[in-house]
């Protein structure tokens, strides 16, 4: 690549926040000290917080705000992304503070409301209040109608109140629709941010920008020149401590109406009117209107589940997945799955979308592969077929971010012959490591009210209606093969088999 690179400056963070208290439920637990506590480090770092600002964070573990602010000032070295400076520490570790309590209990909620009152007068918040639910997704819900009950969730005198809600968001269609109409009892829809970590990726930003910030990708971006798009994220640790959420989920659930499907769509979804929340999320939404319900004999034959079995990774034999903590040994969760999509609309009738995840694969890799059609005639007789790689685009989430283009140039020689080349730009070469933990960009947005990273209750509901034709059928017919993948490949052969019968085929197995 050129230096072109060279020419982009540093841009300016943004503007700094607006006032405002986040209250962290669920403060004790693995989320807070390993993403958000770092994350709002880094955000205090790039001067990106407001001054007057506080976290209070409630569990049910019984600690004082003292105890509180000693656990995160150890647990910070660890998890920050970056190394600690001492005075913006002090100045995060002096706006925390402590509730503990049952989520249940009407009580701990009049004493939030004590705290947040304490904070307005103390660092000047002005009734802003953030909510983060870091919780189980079964007290989602009930925290919500709570802070409803207790008056704290009003908007009132030109403060906003919000609510972010982790993912799981339900685990089909009648518990996300269920969980949506309890929510929407209390908060209106542009209170509510369900939030997808993987929005929080550049990366993941960066396909927007890709498509619409440069005139010369949409107009080939359709049926006439894309063949089919392959969407991998795949994971070479296993279920490691979290088989008892694991085990109820699977990856089809823990992972596609929500992570692979943000990536469908924001490959697939027409040019927004502007990049606020609506517009983006309206298109977002049509996309996965578009794609359609699987009958049981598309399931069967479009969708392929797996588990792994024990096997080796980097040479070190590991467990199979019916031997890991908290897993059933006659376990039936699916630990992988591939399966082919299609967008029914104008622009991607007939371009099939082949998307797989899972753990224990033989590589840890993100990325999205858009393959387009062969040059209509090739005259270029001294090359088989066969080796005439189309052009391939390769978006790459993870890890060596970056976006490549193949083409094929003419290898050096009297006769003329094709070979494949790849031109390369890897985010690390221009723009340096970015150090974050993911959630600053996310955390941010809400505080500003900026929503459009975020998803929309219809999108939740959209997603989750594709989802639930293929839980459905799996449920009705019990794996007959499983375990069927040994850990440290690229899952069960059916998975190539799903490609294979369309004459494709999968291309991170042959790198
Ligand atoms: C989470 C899933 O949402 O995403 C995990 O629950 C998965 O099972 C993780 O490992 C993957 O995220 P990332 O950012 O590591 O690709």
């Amino acid at each position: 690549m050129t230096t072109a690179g060279t020419e982009i400056q540093a841009s300016e963070a943004g503007p700094v926040g607006p006032a405002c208290v986040m209250v962290i439920f669920g403060a004790s637990g693995d989320l807070a000290k390993r993403k958000l506590i770092p994350a709002i480090y880094n955000l205090a770092k790039r001067n990106l917080l407001p001054r007057e600002f506080a976290i209070v964070g409630v569990a049910r573990e019984e600690m004082s705000t003292d105890g509180f602010r000693h656990k995160f000032r150890s647990e910070i070295q660890e998890f920050a992304t970056a190394s600690i400076e001492s005075d913006i520490w002090e100045w995060i570790e002096q706006r925390l503070y402590y509730l503990s309590g049952d989520f249940d209990n009407p009580q701990i909620y009049n004493l939030l409301g004590d705290s947040l009152a304490h904070a307005d007068k103390q660092h000047g918040t002005q009734g802003n209040y953030l909510f983060y639910l870091a919780t189980a997704p079964s007290f989602f819900s009930r925290i919500i109608q709570q802070l409803g009950v207790a008056g704290l969730t009003h908007e009132k005198d030109g403060c906003w109140r919000r609510v972010i809600v982790e993912k799981p968001f339900g685990r089909d269609l009648e518990s996300a629709r269920s969980l949506n109409e309890e929510i929407l009892q209390v908060l209106h829809e542009r209170q509510i941010y369900r939030i997808d970590h993987y929005l929080g990726k550049e990366t993941v930003q960066n396909i927007l920008a890709f498509r619409f910030g440069n005139g010369i990708f949409e107009p080939i971006w359709n049926r006439r020149y894309i063949d089919h798009v392959q969407i991998t994220a795949s994971e070479t640790v296993g279920v490691e401590q979290r088989g008892g959420y694991y085990e109820g989920s699977g990856a089809l659930r823990d992972m596609v109406p929500n992570h692979l499907f943000q990536l469908v769509t924001l490959i697939a979804m027409e040019p927004p009117l502007s990049f606020d929340a609506d517009p983006v999320r309206n298109e977002q939404a049509k996309i996965l209107h578009a794609i359609p319900q699987l009958t049981p004999e598309e399931v069967l034959h479009r969708c392929v589940r797996g588990q792994y079995e024990e096997g080796k990774m980097d040479g070190v034999q590991v467990p199979g997945y019916r031997t890991e903590p908290g897993i059933a040994s006659d376990s039936n969760t699916e630990s992988f799955v591939a399966f082919k999509l299609n967008i029914d609309n104008w622009r991607w009738a007939d371009v099939p979308f082949y998307i797989r995840t899972g753990k224990r694969l033989a590589k840890r890799i993100t990325e999205i592969a858009i393959q387009f059609r062969r040059a209509p005639f090739m005259p270029f007789r001294k090359t088989a077929v066969e080796k005439l790689t189309p052009n391939l685009l390769v978006l790459r989430i993870h890890p060596d971010e970056g976006i490549s283009l193949r083409f094929g140039a003419k290898v050096p020689g009297p006769v003329v012959r094709l070979g494949a080349v790849d031109m390369a730009f890897e985010y690390a070469d221009y723009f340096g490591c970015t150090v974050s933990t993911g959630y600053e960009r996310l955390l941010y947005d809400c505080m500003c009210g900026d929503a459009a990273l975020f998803q929309r209750a219809d999108m939740v509901e959209a997603g989750w209606r594709v989802v639930t034709s293929v839980l459905d059928v799996w449920k009705a017919l019990p794996p007959r093969s499983f375990p069927n993948y040994p850990a440290g490949t690229w899952g069960p052969p059916e998975s190539d088999q799903l490609l294979e019968r369309d004459g494709r085929h999968w291309r991170l197995n042959d790198e």
